[in-house]
């Protein structure tokens, strides 16, 4: 495999373990993909490597790659006995072609999705079936919302810090369609999404995912418009203790032609 790394990928993997729902919400994806013994499948954006197992666990040849050498090294931690590489999700070139392409809460993060449509269409044998979730349209309204106002406040302009894709079903069935595939089945729909560590939940939601929006901020202004966006937030998403992410999914299934 030719792999291409990216430099300051520095996810920190022992942080992204303790949100494990991202992965557990993942199983109910398998169920579409539906992994047969004996088959070959990529699982992209594998992270540290929970979802790559179950497939394997199916009987099928499985090998997971994530862009962030820090996932892939507690992946190999994790599991030993299963193949995992550093590669980009928009410019990856495989060996053999697989019988499907897997890929779980990590689209979303690929603005070029295009290039990452065709690098899954060249991964995959004619036939092959590309099973993909991740954040459409409208997700994460509320937090970015006020991500926004909270930094406008510190006369931050936050547009161009916004590291996401959330695209509606038809922009993005539209460009799977042109890039040769049939899409056989897609969907979008709201998921909200309970997190972990009570009152500290949104906090630590931010630190994990949203840290680009504070890069380039003092501590004094990171916590500030933390405080802020907490908050703003708590009368709608922070409820008996508990934070709840406005998440909102999108579900594809589609065939290479
Ligand atoms: C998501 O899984 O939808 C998501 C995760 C992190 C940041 C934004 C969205």
């Amino acid at each position: 495999m030719n792999q291409i790394l990216i430099p300051n990928n520095d996810w920190d993997s022992n942080l992204y373990e303790k949100h494990a729902f991202v992965w557990q919400y993942g199983e109910d994806l398998l169920k579409l993909l539906n992994p047969k013994p004996g088959e070959s499948i990529l699982d992209l954006g594998c992270g540290t490597g929970q979802l790559t197992e179950k497939i394997a666990l199916a009987g099928a040849e499985v090998i997971g790659i994530d862009n962030a050498p820090t996932m892939i090294e507690k992946a190999r931690q994790n599991y030993r006995h299963l193949h995992f590489e550093v590669a980009d999700a928009c410019n990856f070139q495989l060996q053999q072609p697989f019988d499907a392409v897997f890929s779980n809460a990590t689209l979303h993060w690929v603005k070029p999705a295009d290039a990452a449509i065709a690098s899954v269409h060249q991964a995959l044998k004619s036939g092959g079936r590309f099973v993909a979730e991740f954040g459409g349209k409208g997700n994460v309204e509320a937090i970015v919302k006020a991500l926004h106002t909270a930094l406008a406040e510190i006369n931050i302009p936050a547009q161009s810090l916004n590291p996401w894709y959330f695209p509606s079903i038809g922009e993005y069935a539209n460009l799977l369609e042109q890039q040769g595939f049939d899409v056989n089945y897609a969907i979008i729909f709201p998921r909200p999404t309970p997190l972990a560590e009570g009152e500290a939940g949104i906090k630590n939601w931010i630190e994990m995912f949203a840290g680009s929006f504070l890069a380039g901020l003092s501590s004094e202004q990171q916590i500030q418009v933390t405080h802020t966006v907490e908050k703003l937030l708590k009368p709608t998403l922070y409820h008996e203790g508990i934070w709840t992410a406005d998440y909102r999914r999108i579900r594809i299934f589609a065939i290479k032609v």
